[in-house]
């Protein structure tokens, strides 16, 4: 990317965080960038990592939820074939610029997940933040269910909600974390879990399925 575009990036960032409290949501791994405040840290991605030894074998991922495509980006570098999924028209802007600025080759699914069709075969699944929004009302709920048992997966990292948010309470359902990984055991090809971490009120699971590993 030329300096001019990377300059332009950064005004529009600077613009964005402006509106947000001075922060983006995930810091962005390029140096013209990377002083820029971030509501998360890299430390979520760092803690998957630790965990993926355990998988020599792993060749594609989905993100889901991708936002502006910060763990796309740390799997695509880790080797990874990457399909990030998003579908916030604002987000998307800044998920293809950062993508150009990365070089990365990542493919971006730029619609609902709930729009991808036939089986979904992915050895990693990444469903951080996001999962939650799934539970809210009974429509998507149950396109969610349609959706798990699409899946054929290893692996999937979980990052729970907390049932005590306000954004919860009027919730179709509302699990506390352990049951949130015990109806995604029932659910999907998956049927093993570990609490492998916890970054403020929202703890992180890694699942993984015996028959497929
Ligand atoms: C809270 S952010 C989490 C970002 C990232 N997973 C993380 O933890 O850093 C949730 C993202 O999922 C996206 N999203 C929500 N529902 C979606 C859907 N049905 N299909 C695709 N993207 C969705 C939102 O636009 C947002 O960018």
């Amino acid at each position: 990317m030329e300096t001019a575009e990377i300059d332009a990036l950064r005004r529009d960032i600077l613009d964005y965080a402006v509106r947000r409290k001075g922060k983006i949501y995930a810091p962005i791994d390029h140096p013209a960038l990377a002083d820029i405040p971030s509501e998360h840290g890299a430390d979520r991605f760092e803690l998957i990592a630790s965990h993926l030894h355990s998988f020599p074998s792993l060749r594609t991922a989905l993100d889901i939820g991708t936002h502006w495509g910060f763990f796309a980006h740390r799997l695509e570098q880790r080797g990874l074939e990457v399909t990030a999924v998003e579908n916030m028209q604002e987000y998307l802007e800044f998920l293809y610029r950062l993508r150009s600025l990365y070089g990365d080759r990542f493919t971006v699914y730029e619609k609902n997940l709930f729009s991808m069709q036939g089986v979904l075969r992915y050895d990693l699944v990444l469903g951080l933040n996001i999962f939650h929004h799934f539970i809210k009302t009974e429509e998507v709920y149950h396109q969610f269910l349609g959706f798990l048992a699409r899946l054929r997966c290893k692996v999937m990292f979980f990052q729970a909600h907390s049932p005590e948010e306000g954004q919860m309470q009027q919730a179709y359902r509302n699990f506390a974390p352990e049951a949130f990984c015990e109806f995604l055991i029932e659910h999907s090809c998956l049927n093993h879990v570990q609490r492998i971490g916890q970054f403020r009120n929202r703890p992180m699971f890694m699942l993984t399925s015996q028959a497929l590993h």
